[in-house]
């Protein structure tokens, strides 16, 4: 299993590009299962979720051909992919697969609309919380769809005729049954309402692909989403948006040992709450043509207590990272976690680098030290094993991080990135 060794202390200098969203490729590669013809996804970051989805798509019937990577001077990567799912090939997705990737179930909402049923395994993904489907069922019954748990299975059957259009609102916001609604709802007939949707840049991306496939969406990034239905939808060429978490996470790391990074092929107004907190911090954060400069001064950090929330606010997957931040500062700091219940793994492997965090209920209590210490420590889960290598920069010595197959999941050539800025971050291969 592969470790990555960091040794601390170096700032941060130069220019990191920032690869297409994660949370943005899996569902506009699934929406390619709900059109004969070919969706072609620019800018798709090369990960290893990309490459399991990539998988479970192949399983589905859908023909993929990935067009050569071409390599920037700036060192990023441009990834174009083309999807064609002429028939679906099997509408069950097997728990072998699925539990790998909780985003995987998903394919629940192209299927069943095109298809008119589909059988999925109950999902799998980072250990984070407990993370149902009740929103999922649903939100899919609200649409005429009967919907059957049997043996780690979701047995779900549109109506004859298909799915038909119809107001839900969603009891909380979910960003994941949100992508699911539009998509099912756009082969639907008659109009879907969607209340209490969720806000993320993401769904937006979304709306927009299937807009440019032929669906009738408007309302995306705001709570109310209408869907007018349509009989089918054709392909279409779109590029993915930049990664709001990539972003604000290298955001952090310079924050945290000081340094002058520009982020490139990046939008600030994907992040702004976080941005907010990064300058609240005490670095200085602007905006650039085609990205975001951050300028940080590594021992002046200020305490700041931030809260997650749902797009436009704090996202919780940038918490982890934002508490190792707060590990350096000069004072007292809370984060509070209202997404996941249990999304605090990374707060005993931030105490073996010397942090100093207590914990109370959802809420984290950071005492700032100015001397952070390299050690062993374990990767948890995909935003946890980032912050413990951000933290890892920034501590005296040497950090080995164990496990970072969790980071593979979400960060591209991460060690390559900081590498190019003056890092010391290497990976061994056992
Ligand atoms: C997505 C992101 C993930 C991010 C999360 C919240 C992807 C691939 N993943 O995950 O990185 O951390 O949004 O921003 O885009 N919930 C229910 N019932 C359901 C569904 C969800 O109670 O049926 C709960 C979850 O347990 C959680 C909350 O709703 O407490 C939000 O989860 P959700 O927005 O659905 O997260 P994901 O879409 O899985």
């Amino acid at each position: 299993m592969d470790r990555i060794r960091i040794v601390g202390g170096n700032e941060l200098k130069g220019v990191i590009p920032i690869s297409g969203a994660k949370n943005a490729a899996l569902p506009l590669m699934i929406a390619s299962l709900l059109t004969s013809d070919t969706l072609t996804l620019e800018n798709v970051p090369h990960l290893a979720d990309v490459e399991l989805l990539l998988r479970i798509l192949g399983n589905h019937g859908v023909d993929v051909s990935v067009n050569g990577r071409r390599e920037h001077q700036d060192g990023s990567y441009a990834r174009t992919i083309h999807f064609t799912c002429r028939t679906v090939a099997d509408t069950t997705a097997p728990y072998e697969l699925v539990s790998k990737m909780r985003a995987s179930f998903w394919v629940i909402g192209p299927l069943l609309a095109r298809e008119g049923k589909a059988r999925v395994s109950l999902p799998g993904g980072c250990a984070i919380g407990t993370r149902p489907v009740d929103l999922f069922i649903e939100g899919l019954q609200a649409l005429g769809a009967e919907m059957e748990i049997d043996g780690g299975y979701i047995n779900a059957t549109a109506p004859k005729g298909g799915l038909i259009g119809a107001t839900y609102n969603f009891p909380k916001v979910s960003v994941g049954a949100t992508h699911v609604m539009m998509m099912a709802a756009s082969l639907a007939r008659g109009t879907t309402v969607i209340g209490n949707a969720a806000r993320e840049p993401e769904v937006v991306d979304l709306a927009n692909c299937l807009n440019a496939m032929g669906a009738k969406i408007s309302g995306a990034g705001t709570s109310t989403i209408t869907i007018e239905g349509v009989p089918s939808l054709s392909g279409a060429r779109h590029r993915v948006l930049p990664d709001r978490i990539e972003t604000g996470t290298y955001a952090m790391a310079v924050a945290m040992t000081g340094g002058d990074v520009t982020l490139q092929g990046t939008d600030a107004s994907l992040l702004d709450t976080a941005l907010e907190a990064i300058r609240r911090a005490g670095a200085e954060v602007t905006e650039t043509p085609g990205g975001i400069r951050v300028v940080g001064y590594g021992s002046e950090i200020r305490p700041v207590d931030i809260v997650t929330e749902p797009f436009p606010g704090f996202p919780t997957d940038l918490q982890a990272q934002f508490m190792g931040l707060m590990t350096r500062a000069n004072g007292v700091s809370h984060v509070t976690e209202t997404i996941f219940e249990n999304r605090f793994m990374h707060v005993q492997e931030l105490a073996r680098l010397g942090a100093k965090i207590t914990l109370s209920g959802q809420t984290a209590r950071i005492e700032g030290t100015r001397r952070l210490r390299g050690a062993p420590v374990m990767a948890t889960d995909l935003r946890a094993s980032v912050s413990l290598v951000i933290a890892g920069l920034a501590a005296e010595g040497e950090t080995m991080v164990s496990r970072v197959y969790h980071l593979d999941r979400g960060f591209e050539r991460l060690e390559e990135k900081l590498t190019r800025c003056g890092a010391v971050v290497e990976r061994i291969s056992d």
